[in-house]
């Protein structure tokens, strides 16, 4: 079913300042297929061309063309985040990860799709390239807030890591200002937060460039901090991700230092892996006590899919790459798998199993599993995986035209393909009411659309993953190839 639904834009080309946010000026709406191609090849940096290329505007639509049927059960906003640049010197110096966030997302409601907005986080950085005043109290380092986005408490967050704080943002994406918790936290955040489903407390690792230490923070459900434990890591490392359990929280020490002589010979971000200093996994006690550290062979772990206490082991399924890892290139030498690791905490060792050997990176569990024993897992493939099993080729290697969804007790996993050329994102569970399963409920994930040069929230049934999809809703315009998000429930 196809329905065509009156539509009002708002198209921010100039980015008006001096309104309440610098909001989008209302302009008329430009049809579909007249949005910006991206941009040809030729500026020597991937991540300016083709389907990374930033947005040069914000976008406000309303009323979203749909095709096919929109579950009225889904109340709430999709959104994700994910770095598009303002103000872009010199391509060639250009790291994708320090481009300035830009947070879309679509709100959905009695079975419509009301509105489409897309905004940038106005961090420090950011908002003084907009030329528009800062909000709060800034600290130098938020110069942008480009990689995750959570509701939590009610609140819209935008996340980055390093020495960028927690950005708030309305329902309707616009930047309140630097998020301190009421006052309890001054810190940087981890740009993969934990919700424990079971407490509501929110728990984060945060690293800091001019610290030796991870800090490892619990929001409790209040909103407040409750807790802060320093970790010394004998050095200024990049800890993207970590992993929680009911009673430990998983670390990844693995050797990606802090180095700005990097910077003088040639590198975009001053993070080098130091192959002399070896890779460990450590669990805390949430409860309290010293992290166990256990010597592991090297690999880089880029995203944990979940962790879960099991008897006294601790199991840890996340996304592996190959040592070493350039974080300056976001290279390595070959594709990522799916990896489950068994922590025997008893004899001290770690056992590694490879639950899929197929290209895959941002995986996901259900949110209500998270922390939880999981069976079912979500991943992006890359394109690779496509290539290795016949179903041809996309436009670049890190994302493709299939999602995965793995069921990790019967091993068996099953794969949806969008059409050629289409280049899906992160996958995200949406429950059903009522639901009586694990898998019970939708996955959702935004899909380059080449065919108009603009991106589909596409809605699949979690328990008919390879049928077709539920409904796919419209967007006026791309979103660039980026990085992770959520579903935030409510109207
Ligand atoms: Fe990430």
């Amino acid at each position: 079913m196809s329905q065509q639904m009156s539509r009002r834009h708002a198209l921010a080309a100039g980015l008006a300042a001096g309104t309440a946010f610098g909001a989008a000026a209302i302009g008329a709406a430009p049809a579909m297929a007249t949005q910006p191609a991206p941009r040809k090849r030729g500026s020597g940096n991937p991540f300016l061309e083709g389907e990374f290329a930033p947005v040069p505007f914000e976008v406000t639509e309303f009323d979203l063309t749909v095709t096919g049927t929109i579950p009225k059960e889904l109340t709430g906003r999709l959104l994700r985040n994910g770095p598009n640049v303002l103000g872009l010197e010199d391509p060639l110096a250009h790291h994708w990860l320090v481009g300035d966030g830009m947070v879309h997302g679509v709100q959905l409601r009695d079975g419509k799709a009301e509105w489409y907005r897309s905004r940038w986080v106005r961090a420090k950085g950011t908002a003084e390239k907009l030329g528009e005043p800062v909000r709060g109290v800034p600290a130098e380092t938020d110069f942008a807030s480009n990689i995750n986005v959570i509701g939590f408490r009610g609140k819209t967050l935008a996340l980055q890591e390093g020495t960028a704080r927690p950005q708030e943002l309305t329902d309707e994406l616009y930047t309140v200002g630097p998020c301190d918790f009421n006052g309890t936290w001054a810190g940087t955040m981890s740009a993969h937060t934990k919700l424990d489903p079971g407490t509501g407390e929110l728990h984060s690792v945060s690293y800091d460039e001019s610290t030796d230490y991870v800090q490892y923070v619990v929001i409790s459900a209040a909103g407040e901090v409750r807790s802060t434990r320093k970790i010394p890591m004998g050095g200024t490392i990049l800890m993207h991700d970590f992993a929680l359990t009911e009673k430990y929280v998983v670390l990844y020490d693995q050797p990606i230092m802090f180095d700005l002589d990097a910077m003088e010979h040639g590198q975009k971000i001053p993070w080098v892996w130091d192959t002399k200093r070896p890779n460990r996994v450590g669990y805390l006690p949430r409860a309290g006590g010293a992290v166990t550290w256990i010597t592991v062979p090297p690999s880089y772990i880029s995203h944990t899919l979940n962790s879960y206490d099991d008897g006294g082991d601790i199991v840890v399924d996340f996304v592996e790459f190959p040592a070493p890892f350039s974080a300056d290139r976001l290279s390595t030498s070959a594709p990522p798998a799916l990896v489950r690791w068994t922590i025997d905490r008893a004899r001290g060792g770690v056992r590694r199993t490879q639950l899929d050997d197929r290209p895959q990176e941002f995986p996901r569990v259900p949110d209500a599993q998270v922390s939880r024993r999981h069976r079912y897992g979500y991943t992006a493939a890359t394109a690779d995986f496509l290539k290795a099993y016949g179903h041809g080729s996309t436009p670049d290697s890190a994302f493709s035209n299939g999602l995965v969804k793995h069921d990790l007790a019967t091993g068996r996993s099953q794969f949806h393909r969008f059409p050629r050329h289409a280049s899906a994102s992160e996958a995200v569970f949406v429950p059903r009411s009522g639901a009586r399963a694990e898998d019970d409920g939708y996955v959702l994930s935004y899909v380059h659309n080449p065919d108009r040069n603009a991106s589909d929230l596409v809605v699949l049934s979690a328990q008919d993953f390879t049928g077709k999809p539920i409904a796919q809703i419209h967007l006026p315009s791309r979103i660039p190839l980026g990085l992770h998000g959520s579903w935030i429930a409510g109207a």
